[in-house]
């Protein structure tokens, strides 16, 4: 019996011994060469296995709402035709009534809307669709679908010399669609700025203005500029690019018939400014553009006031007899009334200089801002009456329109979408990404810097040590679920952490977000899935794509060298996140970094998130080894030929 129990005890701990050794040894071992870290502390099992996609909070099903997007009344003021993008479908409603009579089913997110002359054609982009609608307003059924380019989110109709057009900005493909009508085909398709976001014809149909809402590429470094880009209706060419110097985010066009103007509402840029200065002055501000079409001169005036700003200036009208502008605040849920007049008045007077500078001097809006009207929440589309009397509002986290007399500036009431969904968490942390009441005197939101969750292409000082030394490339949230943990450096091990404590010392210099909007906050960012990818609509890959692929997951060179394991892309890109969560050094420490090691990005949706690298220096993909790469740390990448490395960048986009 004693001898029994011995050997029992014996053989238990041996075996004890053994999984000890087996764990520090073959598994220490496994986790060293697989990861390639010295220090293992950091490095477990579920880095690298057992990762799956399917229980991220993005992956799972979540409530819908009555959430309204683009806006178009009838000629006669009737009726207002309302897109619902994530219902998929158009309500119309009875504006004397205030009721929603029918909603009509449409396919692909409609988002962006436009009437005929006479009110009988409904134009709807479908913004995930890749497509133009066209339905028969009388029942609604869809007359015609014309493929467009990609994320069409916003379309004008035009009348020319020589038939109809429709002019569709294509946020995605970053490209302009002309259509021509009988049948609708695609006329031309230019070249736009970066994310082309709004459009408007100008009131002979002639020409069409297109707001483009991320800066140029090719301007992040030196001086961030966006773009006003102006179409020929008639050829369907581009003929002019207009500079929107150091302003971005436009969301919005419209023209003032009576001035040859076109408006456009921006974000001014102070990107390069250490953040940790908001204290002292403004990180961000919102102005009006405007354009005068004959001279194509530019002037930028102020919307905020030095102690009261207005955030996440969206849409903006001007009444027809071109005498005032409301422009909605989307982070302050405020419509500012501008009285054109008086700007114009205020223009005629100043010199060259002051009208250059006019944009920084904050004390400047009282001479032209009416009226502030406050609204329910995230107010973002607008549209007039035909005569100008009554302003709909889009509240577009409220699923409500709100009708204003644009005369008197007073509510007249609210057509109701649905219920608010206020019992949606994810719909609670919305309205908190989206508001400014909780920053420094209200100048931005999160939105402000990640609209829809994305990024906006530029590189921010968070330090306060000097001006422009350390930047840090903006990243997306769409699909950040799970990737933890968080920054570039990878200090933040939680959400929790990134949006509440770090977010308050560093961007909010206000009391931080209770716990309650806090969790809510978290759960919203958790439930953007990852941006759309250049993946085909089957899901197959392209011949270029697949070789990509294939170049991707090389264990071997082109020349068949063996490709040391650490230097395998998907060692630290490992799907399905194509991220292994840990930091490596990959040799791109730049002269103000103080570290060599960055966390690995995950790589969903990296086709739209340029530039790239931790202080985004890479303008694209390509750049990322053609220029930062040269001991082939990143990747072995210096024996690749250029179709070569074409083919892995078009993998990516599929990511
Ligand atoms: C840094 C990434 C990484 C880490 C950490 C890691 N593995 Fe692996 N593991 C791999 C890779 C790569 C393979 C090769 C097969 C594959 O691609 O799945 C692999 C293979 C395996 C296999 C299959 C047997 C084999 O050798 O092919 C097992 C079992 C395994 N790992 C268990 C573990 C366990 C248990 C841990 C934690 C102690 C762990 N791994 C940690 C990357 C990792
Ligand atoms: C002034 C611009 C700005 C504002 C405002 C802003 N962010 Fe960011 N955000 C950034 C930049 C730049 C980074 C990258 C910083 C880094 O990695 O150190 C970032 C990174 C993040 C990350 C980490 C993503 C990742 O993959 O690691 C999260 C999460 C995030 N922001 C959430 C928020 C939330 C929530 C808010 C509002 C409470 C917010 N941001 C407001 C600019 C901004
Ligand atoms: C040793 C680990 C490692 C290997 C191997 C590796 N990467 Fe990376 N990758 C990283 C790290 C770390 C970064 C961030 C570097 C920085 O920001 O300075 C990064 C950045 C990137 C980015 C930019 C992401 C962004 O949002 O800016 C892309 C794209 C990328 N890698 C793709 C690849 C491809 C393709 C390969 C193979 C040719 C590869 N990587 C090999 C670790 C690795």
């Amino acid at each position: 019996m004693r001898k029994l129990s011995l050997i029992l005890l014996l053989a238990l701990a041996s075996l004890v011994g053994l999984t000890l050794w087996v764990r520090q040894t073959y598994w220490g071992d496994h986790r060293r060469r697989m990861s390639g870290q010295t220090d293992l502390a950091k490095v477990g099992c579920l880095n690298c296995h057992l990762v799956s996609t399917a229980s991220l909070r993005w992956s799972q099903p979540r409530p819908h709402h009555d959430t309204p997007a683009g806006l178009a009344v009838s000629p006669d003021g009737a009726m207002l035709y309302i897109a619902l993008d994530d219902r998929d479908e158009i309500a119309v409603a009875d504006t004397a009534s205030r009721q929603v009579l029918r909603r009509w089913k449409i396919t692909g997110r409609p988002w962006g809307l436009a009437l005929d002359n006479l009110g009988k054609r409904l134009f709807v982009t479908c913004r995930e669709g890749d497509r133009l609608a066209v339905l028969d307003t009388g029942d609604g059924h869809e007359l015609a679908s014309v493929p467009t380019g990609r994320g069409p989110v916003a379309v004008a109709f035009c009348r020319t010399l020589n038939g109809e057009r429709l002019v569709v900005a294509n946020s995605l493909s970053d490209d302009i669609s002309v259509l021509a009508d009988s049948p609708w085909r695609e006329l031309g398709r230019p070249a736009a700025g970066r994310e082309p976001f709004a459009v408007a014809g100008s009131p002979d149909g002639s020409r069409a203005f297109v707001a483009n809402r991320m800066v140029e590429l090719a301007s992040v470094k030196t001086s961030p500029a966006s773009e006003l880009t102006e179409i020929d209706t008639l050829s369907g060419r581009a003929v002019r690019r207009e500079a929107l110097a150091s302003a971005h985010l436009s969301e919005s066009v419209c023209a003032v018939p009576s001035r040859s103007w076109m408006l456009t509402p921006v974000v001014k840029i102070r990107n390069q400014v250490p953040i940790t200065q908001a204290a002292n002055g403004w990180v961000m501000s919102g102005g009006l553009a405007i354009t005068d079409v004959n001279t194509g001169e530019m002037l930028q005036m102020p919307l905020d006031e030095a102690n009261d700003y207005f955030a996440d200036p969206a849409g903006l009208v001007v009444d027809p007899a071109g005498g005032r502008a409301f422009i909605a605040s989307g982070g302050s849920d405020v419509i500012t009334v501008v009285d054109l007049e008086r700007m114009a008045a205020w223009l005629a007077k100043a010199s060259p200089a002051e009208r250059r500078e006019a944009i920084y001097d904050l004390a400047l809006a009282p001479e032209y801002v009416v009226a502030r009207l406050p609204t329910g929440r995230n107010p973002r589309q607008l549209a007039l009456s035909p005569e100008g009397s009554t302003l709909f509002v889009a509240e577009r986290l409220e699923d409500d329109i709100l009708l204003l007399d644009a005369n008197q500036l007073t509510v007249r009431g609210r057509i109701r979408l649905g219920d608010g969904g206020s019992d949606d968490p994810i719909r609670r942390g919305e309205r908190v990404f989206t508001s400014s009441a909780y920053t420094f005197q209200h100048q931005f939101s999160c939105r402000s810097c990640h609209p829809d969750g994305h990024m906006d292409g530029l590189s921010y000082d968070f330090d306060g040590d000097g001006i422009g030394d350390n930047l840090l490339d903006n990243r997306s949230l769409l699909g950040v679920a799970g990737t933890e943990p968080f920054k570039w450096n990878g200090k933040n091990p939680s959400l929790d952490v990134q949006c509440g404590p770090r977010f308050a010392k560093v961007l909010m210099r206000t009391e931080p977000f209770p716990p309650g909007p806090l969790q809510d906050l978290t759960t919203f960012i958790k439930s953007l899935p990852p941006a759309r990818s250049a993946r085909r609509g089957d899901g197959k890959l392209t011949t270029a794509q697949a070789r990509g692929k294939a170049i991707f997951f090389a264990t071997r060179t082109a020349s068949g060298k063996e490709i040391p394991h650490e230097r395998r892309c998907s060692t630290c890109h490992r799907p399905p996140l194509y991220s292994v969560r840990l930091p490596f050094d990959v040799g791109t420490q730049g002269t103000s970094d103080t570290t060599k090691a960055f966390d690995t990005p995950h790589l969903l949706g990296v086709g739209g998130t340029a530039p790239y690298l931790h202080d985004g220096r890479a303008q694209s993909l390509e750049e990322i080894w053609t220029l930062y790469n040269p001991d082939d740390r990143h990747g072995v990448t210096s024996d690749m030929n250029k179709i070569q490395l074409n083919d892995l960048v078009e993998f990516l986009k599929t990511l």
